[in-house]
């Protein structure tokens, strides 16, 4: 993991939040080449829902919603996590984290105790900790000048609730019926205590969620369907299939609203660890929400059977799974007697697709390389680079994962090819540049 945080920072990826202040607890920044990564990490998401398949729609509902709906939700009275205080130290922890960070010490030196004065003879420096208590992670603030009873909101822990609240309006206006699904991308926040892994867990974060409302008999297949089809989403993007599984959830693992949850789960550095959540809902949201809002949630068939559907979800977390997109694609390697660091990201995840780069800042190469650049550029991200020497350049791509590289030198003012260099093979092939913008559209198409 460390080579990987030192990776994102040293090219900009993502960083730490408010640095010059000393940063926030789980909390980081995304610089550019980590916006244009996570740019397409979202739009693999909306492909696999919107574009590859004719029964999603898509919404954007608010971060801040009527506060009645947490109460509805559950999430008022359950969304907690048990915490523990050190009475010497006085930090916090999870109770629930504790055993699995004592039983690996070595990684988790913050479950040592800090102020623990010198030990006594069978003492030892762990936190001497109080009994457990329900803590609940949704942020509050408050809506208007005066802060009062009224006034206080919460920000959403999960874009979910947005999708049931607005189930009967796009019932109406998307002309549906279930099966059908409705997906979202937005941030979402939780009051989280326990230190993150980089980006795994952090206080803000991106979900990509969608909710699958069925007819109830339909909801063990569509259970079945949505995790596999979740498993294929992260191995058609390159995840390693040795690297992923699906786990599912011991009844005692799972939340209020779920009767059935399975984890896609992935290797991180740390350990296996949640990637993503598919979860039978059951009616448990639109029953709750129809009940507090007093409003008729079901569905009317043509032939009047009458019922509230069921609900299969994918949830899925933006920096999560760029995370083991990352994890995945970092490799270190031997070439030609030097090591080289590279991402072997999938080139639909590459934040850059191409670097345009001239061999020499001179005899008109930089002019022609400016041009081949301008061409590509309508069509894919591409980066033209003419600073430092070639081989310093290449490495700098290898590092944030750009699948080709395209060198102008002498003999392309002769006889117009270039050299097209494959991040992975290291193979360069001559190639005319009339024909490049096609070749290159092809490969990533592939
Ligand atoms: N609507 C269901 C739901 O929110 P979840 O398992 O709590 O379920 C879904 O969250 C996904 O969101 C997780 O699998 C993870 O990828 C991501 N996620 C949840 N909490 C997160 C956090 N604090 N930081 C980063 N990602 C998080």
């Amino acid at each position: 993991m460390d080579k990987i945080v030192a990776l994102s920072k040293r090219r900009g990826l993502i960083f730490p939040a408010s640095e010059i202040y000393g940063g926030i607890a789980n909390t980081y920044d995304y610089g550019h080449y980590g916006v244009l990564l996570k740019r397409n990490v979202v739009d693999a998401w909306w492909d696999a829902m919107l574009q590859e398949r004719d029964d999603v729609v898509a919404l954007d509902s608010a971060i801040i919603q009527h506060p009645k709906t947490w109460e509805a939700s559950g999430h008022l009275a359950g969304f907690t996590d048990p915490l523990v205080d050190c009475k010497t130290c006085k930090r916090r922890f999870r109770a629930d984290h504790l055993d699995e960070a004592r039983a690996d010490a070595d990684a988790h030196p913050d479950v040592r105790c800090g102020r623990r004065p010198s030990r006594l003879p069978g003492e030892t420096d762990e936190c001497e900790l109080t009994e457990p208590r329900a803590f609940n992670l949704m942020f509050e603030t408050s809506v208007g000048p005066v802060k009062d009873t009224g006034s206080t909101v919460f920000l959403r822990p999960e874009t979910a609730q947005g999708i049931f609240l607005d189930f009967k309006t796009v019932l109406t206006f998307a002309r549906r019926r279930p099966p059908f699904g409705i997906a979202q991308v937005g941030k979402s926040f939780r009051n989280e205590i326990t230190p993150g892994n980089f980006i795994f867990r952090t206080l803000e974060f991106e979900q990509m969620e969608m909710e699958f409302f069925v007819p109830p008999e339909q909801a063990a297949d569509w259970y079945a369907h949505w995790k596999q089809a979740r498993m294929d989403w992260y191995a058609e993007l390159g995840i390693r299939p040795d690297h992923l599984r699906l786990r599912d959830h011991d009844p005692d693992e799972l939340s209020h609203y779920s009767s059935g949850t399975a984890d896609v789960e992935y290797l991180f550095p740390m350990g296996w660890s949640e990637l993503e959540g598919i979860a039978n809902r059951g009616d448990f949201d639109l029953t709750a929400h129809a009940a507090a809002s007093g409003k008729d949630l079901e569905v009317v068939e043509p032939d009047g059977r009458r019922y509230v559907p069921h609900v299969i979800e994918p949830a899925a977390g933006v920096g999560r799974s760029l995370l083991a997109f990352l994890a995945d694609a970092y490799d270190e390697e031997a070439v030609e007697g030097e090591s080289r660091t590279v991402l072997k990201l999938h080139p639909r995840l590459s934040p850059v697709k191409v670097a345009v780069l001239p061999l020499v800042r001179k005899d008109g190469q930089p002019e022609l390389a400016r041009e081949i650049h301008a061409t590509l550029k309508r069509r894919m991200q591409a980066e033209y680079d003419e600073g430092g020497s070639i081989g310093k350049r290449y490495r700098r791509q290898d590092e944030i994962g750009t699948p080709w590289c395209v060198t102008i030198d002498h003999e392309t003012l002769q006889d117009r090819t270039v050299t097209v260099r494959d991040r992975d093979t290291l193979a360069q092939e001559r190639v005319a540049i009339d024909a490049l913008p096609e070749l290159l559209s092809a490969r990533l198409a592939a």
